[in-house]
């Protein structure tokens, strides 16, 4: 049977995209759909786009009193898992414990570091930036009741160039979400990767495996396999 995601989201929805595109009609790994797609902002982009596909939209407050909205929501889509796509809200303590395990999140940073409350948009890439690391990247975790916390499912390395600035390493990070999240999401949705009893994740995403992890990228993007060429040879 197939997975019906739920995507939450806030902003311009180029996630969002890159999950329509990676499990939309004729895509090879069908199993999931996007069944259903919420935001707190009513003009955001990723609600225009849902529309424009035809899926179900709501307009939520995201707020905790909200939770009773939102899970009755889930309930009429009958959403196996959420998907939190550039969401700014965090998602009801209530509505996170009854989808344990089965409600992800994607974070332009590389978690734990530079991650928490207030801690989204380019305020992640500005603070990576003044920190002078010289690696950041993408992390997918499942969520539970505190920002940016749940355990780590994902995480694929973006470097940080000397020049950078917030909106240019926004960009480099985001080319990577773009690769990396639908391919959790569906990692999550096929029950390849899963969150045990005691919180851990376990299964075979490559992430673990650098190498398979750039051989990916490398295939899929020009500009991010030279990243990558560049990252391995400092
Ligand atoms: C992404 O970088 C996401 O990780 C962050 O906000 C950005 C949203 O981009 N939380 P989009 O709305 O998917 O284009």
């Amino acid at each position: 049977m197939r997975t019906r995601i739920a995507v939450l989201a806030s902003g311009n929805g180029s996630n969002l995209r890159a999950l329509f595109r990676f499990f939309g009609e004729g895509a090879p790994l069908a199993d999931a759909e996007i069944a259903f797609v919420a935001s707190n902002r009513s003009e955001s982009g990723a609600l225009a786009l849902a529309r424009e596909r035809r899926v179900a939209t709501a307009v939520i407050t995201g707020g905790e009193d909200d939770a009773p909205v939102l899970a009755a929501l889930l309930d009429q889509h009958r959403i196996d898992l959420i998907v939190l796509a550039g969401y700014l809200r965090l998602v009801p303590a209530a509505v996170a414990r009854a989808f344990r395990g089965r409600i992800m999140n994607i974070h332009p940073a590389l978690l734990p570091a530079f991650g928490g409350p207030g801690m989204y948009g380019e305020r992640v890439h500005h603070a990576v930036i003044a920190a002078g690391v010289r690696v950041s990247g993408a992390t997918v975790h499942f969520v539970d009741e505190i920002y940016d916390h749940g355990a780590c499912i994902a995480q694929w390395p973006v470097p940080v160039y000397a020049g950078d600035t917030a909106a240019t390493l926004a960009l480099r990070v985001l080319r990577v979400e773009h690769l990396l999240l639908p391919r959790a999401v569906h990692a999550v949705a096929t029950g390849s990767v899963q969150l045990d009893e005691t919180g851990r994740v376990t299964g075979s995403f490559p992430s673990p495996d650098p190498a398979a992890a750039y051989a990916l990228l490398a295939r899929e993007d020009a500009d991010i396999a030279r990243d990558i060429t560049r990252l391995l040879s400092r």
